[in-house]
């Protein structure tokens, strides 16, 4: 495949007003220091990280290595002797000396609904939640999972658990009670922290309910629920078990001495999708994810010491842990934490958010730009942008339109775009420009970041394509800092998943293409993985939710294209024999995947079929489907080899009518 439409992307150099004295001085300010520091970091990654991890983060008992193990054997290891705390760093060494900086500003559903927690204060929150925990039994490496919605308690939630060296393991609120009983379960987790209620979008969201039918009616370890008040609102009670959080912190001293951690101690666990059926819990060191989110977040967003920053993204998401959370922290940054939607109460939400706090680096995804952009310029008349410098995008790719719309409607062409491109398991980006160094190039996250040494495999061959424009699957030859270490309780899979499809190399599972500028252009996955909205599901997850339907035989899921949500979810099923197809069939399917994974994974699109493209073998030949629904059924080749030919006609038909 050829990137046909490169000629016509235009280059945008860096904007002047970046590099002019109306802005502080980019910590990276030109390509050649950014090369120079790009090849330093490959070259001499002991060197370069070592000085940084010494520089940037504050440790109790200094490393002696900074580098062990490799690709090859799966056990690499970063600042080895190292001891450290994520939260002493993210909050203390702010407090102890600037107790009054603004540490979390939380804008709430309501647009008048704003709280701001400094670092003193943030500091004896976290505190009181650690001494809770510790009355509750925590001890340093217990799995702790955090059910919340967006406010800063989830913050505070986050940073006990890192306190008193327990693992936290955050399941995203939209998760159902099904999906949430599955990550309790497999991480063994004796503590859930959640809230009553959460509010999105003038609703309330039940968590705590979701949590009590998450716990009915099954073995679990859990001991205690802490339930934190945010509405108010009446809640079942369960004697014993359920503890509010505001009368135990009430109880407790506003002081806890952090535990020291061994540098590859892991910080915390997060459940993603992969090809195969059940969620991976991705794991986490210590100090080598914490370098990269303080790096990441100072260089790519390039942190000045006065900026208000804003990530949109969700503490549920792995963005919203690295930059929401640890990477803004551990910079002593002010964090803004988002209750809301892009369009409660209206779609100028974003824009009076960032009027409002003079918000100075601004991070969402594609998805919510595409929406923004649909609905209309006109609800970013009168709004005072100004402040912006960076605009960062990830979670999928951006096209060139929505970057373009991004750049100059809400950037004004004065701000950097910052197209950022990495995984829950690299741990903070891996690919992006840099706002005062990198020209860019609408849909392209540009070049590698520090450490990053990214190479094109041939995919069948394994082999490296040096080739220009030349799709294959991105890999990365080189171990860094914050990438992940294992899968919890599953190191075999984690083996099997990310080092040994191409020995010697992480495979990222994305399909990608350099230019000749060597930039980096990402192609989406190649593996079973949609991305809806920047959500990463599994089609088998999907399908197994399908088949739990009484009514259904077989399913097979795919991901189509969309104008809005970049993929989206198109479900194929078979009936079981006897089984007639009703009228609400439908509906009830798609209650079932709400039900079994959460709203989220909605199919947009569930076709009842009597038959699948199937391999003589019964192999359901799902790239037919992909090709069908995406309108390429006239590129399906050689159909003749499958068991029933003639089911592609019949499916045609069904997808786009008679032809
Ligand atoms: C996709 C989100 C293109 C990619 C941080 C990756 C992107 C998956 C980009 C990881 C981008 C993320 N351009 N694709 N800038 N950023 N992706 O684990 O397919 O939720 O493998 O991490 O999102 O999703 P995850």
């Amino acid at each position: 495949m050829t990137l046909a439409t490169q000629e016509e992307i235009h280059t945008h150099p860096v904007p002047e007003r970046l590099l002019s004295s109306s802005c502080p001085t980019p910590h990276v300010s030109s390509l050649d220091t950014y090369r120079q520091m790009w090849k330093e970091s490959v070259e001499d990654p002991d060197k370069f990280f070592g000085d940084r991890a010494r520089e940037l983060l504050t440790w109790s008992k200094p490393f002696q290595t900074v580098r062990h193990g490799s690709l090859e054997e799966g056990d690499v290891a970063w600042f080895l002797e190292g001891e450290i705390n994520a939260c002493y760093n993210a909050v203390d060494r702010h407090a102890l000396k600037n107790p009054n900086k603004v540490a979390i500003i939380h804008e709430g559903d309501e647009p008048d609904n704003v709280r701001k927690i400094t670092y003193g204060e943030l500091l004896r929150d976290v505190s009181r939640m650690a001494n809770v925990l510790k009355n509750l039994g925590v001890r340093k490496g217990d799995n702790i999972v955090v059910y919340m919605p967006m406010i800063p308690e989830t913050l505070v939630a986050l940073l006990a658990c890192a306190r008193v060296g327990a693992v936290h393991s955050v399941v995203f609120a939209g998760f159902s009670a099904e999906s949430l009983r599955d990550r309790v379960v497999d991480s063994s987790a004796r503590i859930i922290l959640t809230s009553d209620e959460g509010r999105r979008g003038g609703k309330n969201i039940a968590t705590k309910r979701i949590v009590d039918d998450a716990l009915r009616d099954h073995q679990t370890h859990v001991e205690h629920v802490v339930v934190y008040q945010r509405t108010g609102s009446p809640v079942p009670w369960v004697e014993d078990r359920d503890v509010w959080w505001h009368e135990e912190t009430a109880k407790v001293r506003a002081f806890c001495p952090p535990e020291p951690m061994n540098s590859e101690d892991p910080l915390f666990l997060l459940y993603t999708s992969g090809s195969t059926g059940s969620p991976k819990g991705i794991q986490h060191s210590t100090g080598g994810y914490m370098l990269g989110a303080m790096m990441t977040l100072k260089y790519i967003f390039d942190y000045h010491e006065n900026d208000v920053y804003a990530c949109m993204a969700d503490v549920g998401w792995i963005t919203g842990h690295t930059y929401l959370t640890y990477g803004p922290l551990l910079n002593g940054a002010t964090t803004v934490v988002f209750e809301s939607t892009p369009t409660y109460p209206n779609p100028s939400r974003f824009w009076d958010l960032i009027q409002k706090h003079k918000i100075t680096q601004f991070y969402t995804a594609p998805t919510a730009i595409r929406a923004l952009r649909r609905l209309g310029d006109q609800w970013l008349e009168g709004y005072d942008l100004s402040s912006l410098r960076v605009l960062g995008s990830v979670g999928e790719p951006i096209g060139s339109d929505a970057w373009d719309w991004y750049n100059e409607k809400v950037g004004k062409g004065q701000c950097a775009v910052v197209d950022t491109y990495w995984q829950t398991e690299t741990g903070s980006i891996i690919v992006s420009p840099l706002p005062g160094a990198t020209p860019t190039k609408p849909g392209s996250a540009t070049l590698p970041f520090f450490g990053i040494k990214p190479v094109i495999l041939d995919p069948t061959t394994g082999k490296e394509l040096n080739q220009v424009d030349e799709t294959g699957v991105l890999a990365i030859s080189q171990p860094w800092p914050s990438m992940a270490r294992t899968v919890y309780n599953n190191h075999h899979r984690f083996l099997e998943t990310y080092l040994k499809p191409y020995p010697g190399y992480y495979f990222t599972g994305d399909g990608a293409a350099l230019d000749k500028d060597g930039y980096i252009w990402i192609r989406g996955r190649v593996d079973d993985v949609i991305n809806v909205s920047g959500h990463r599901l599994s089609t088998a997850e999907i399908e197994s939710a399908l088949v739990h339907h009484e009514a259904v035989a077989e399913a097979a899921v795919i991901g189509g294209h969309d104008d809005l949500t970049g993929q989206c979810i198109h479900a194929f099923v078979s009936l079981k024999p006897h089984i007639d197809t009703n009228d609400g069939l439908e509906k009830e399917l798609t209650l079932q995947v709400r039900k079994i994974i959460g709203p989220f994974a909605s199919p947009k699109r569930i076709y009842v079929v009597q038959d699948h493209p199937k391999t003589r073998s019964g192999k359901i030949m799902r790239r037919i489907l992909r090709k069908i629904v995406n309108g390429e059924h006239d590129q399906l080749g050689d159909v003749s080899t499958l068991a029933d030919p003639s089911v592609v006609v019949v499916l045609i038909e069904k997808v786009h009518g008679p032809q």
